[in-house]
């Protein structure tokens, strides 16, 4: 049988990904490409609801495409590009635009807590209609799965509310998609408030792990962070926030369930356990970035393999667009 299809996008919105990202997303990217057949994308698009300086986000894109690479995205399994290379997601979402309501839109929560921050009247219009273009993203791929955290199951539902409506209306045209929970991702912490997540815009400097910063930097954070008074290593997140958080940051990076780690651990203190953990990050972040090098070293090279992925995109983009565009009556 056809393996199904998945697509997953992420912001060149900073210098680097951080540990977060990678645990709780980008890793599962990886393993997908066994299983699935992935479309995995910069989405470049997305970034420009907030204001972005030209220079800055063009080099983000090429160094979050270098990152996923170095992650090990291969680019031959799966469909590696940047979203504004294949036009057909922008062309696609005016159509869908037209097909939801502006109440329906209104109701997006995300918006409506960004916008708040930003205040309404700066807010951009395609901050709002932010999750009408990721229904088009995910539309045009006429893809199966989506991986989804709990912050973007609300427009996951808009991209199932709006594939269905539109098959009702024209035909069927679109695959309703699911969303693809998956299995063993962690929700990473700020190291020094290991009660929120790790987050690029919420952490402080020393909270979050840049995986592009110095390693030395990356392992001081981990000797530093926070830990509650008691000594024993044992996962408990409610009482013992932040060794919970060290656990399942080592445990995703060395294979070892936590359940071993425990065991291992037994009789030992923080201070051993945050010592062996910042080898174990700085073990893995060293050869990462080495990689992530060797692509901006080569430029052309790297243009080229997104290039090339935007070839493979556009093969099916343009034909979900070419149907689109007939059943509305273009
Ligand atoms: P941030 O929250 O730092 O702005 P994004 O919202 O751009 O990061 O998230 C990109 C991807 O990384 C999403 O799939 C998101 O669920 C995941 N992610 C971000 N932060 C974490 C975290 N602390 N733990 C687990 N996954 C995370
Ligand atoms: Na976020």
């Amino acid at each position: 049988p056809a393996r199904l299809r998945v697509l997953s996008g992420i912001q060149p919105t900073a210098d680097s990904f951080h540990l977060g990202n990678y645990l709780g997303a980008l890793r599962q990217w990886v393993l997908l490409q066994d299983t699935h057949e992935t479309y995995y994308m910069v989405v470049d698009l997305h970034a420009i609801t907030v204001e972005q300086d030209p220079k800055v986000l063009r080099q983000r894109t090429r160094v979050s495409a270098a990152q996923l690479l170095a992650l090990g995205v291969d680019p031959e399994r799966s469909a590696l590009f940047v979203q504004s290379h294949v036009p057909e997601h922008a062309q696609l979402s005016w159509v869908l635009e037209c097909q939801t309501g502006f109440g329906e839109a209104s109701r997006m929560t995300q918006f409506k807590d960004k916008a708040a921050k930003q205040g309404t009247d700066h807010a951009s219009v395609g901050l709002f209609t932010y999750p009408i273009l990721q229904a088009a993203d995910i539309l045009i791929y006429q893809a199966n799965a989506v991986p989804v955290g709990e912050d973007q199951r609300q427009h996951l539902e808009l991209s199932r509310n709006l594939a269905q409506r539109f098959n009702r209306r024209y035909g069927k045209t679109f695959t309703v998609p699911e969303p693809h929970i998956v299995k063993d991702t962690a929700k990473i912490f700020d190291l020094q408030d290991p009660t929120s997540k790790m987050s690029k815009s919420a952490s402080s400097p020393n909270g979050l792990i840049e995986l592009l910063e110095d390693p030395k930097r990356s392992a001081k954070k981990i000797r530093s962070a926070v830990t509650d008074t008691g000594r024993d290593i044992v996962f408990d997140p409610e009482e013992k926030a932040g060794v919970s958080n060290l656990l399942t940051i080592y445990s995703a990076l060395d294979g070892r369930t936590v359940p071993e780690l425990e065991a291992a651990y037994a009789g030992k203190g923080y201070g051993d356990l945050k010592k062996d953990l910042a080898e174990v990050l700085v073990e893995f972040v060293t050869p990462f970035q080495e990689r992530v090098q060797s692509y901006l070293d080569d430029v052309a090279e790297l243009d080229k393999v997104l290039a090339h992925g935007a070839e493979r995109a556009r093969a099916v983009a343009a034909e979900t667009l070419a149907l689109v565009y007939d059943r509305v009556g273009f």
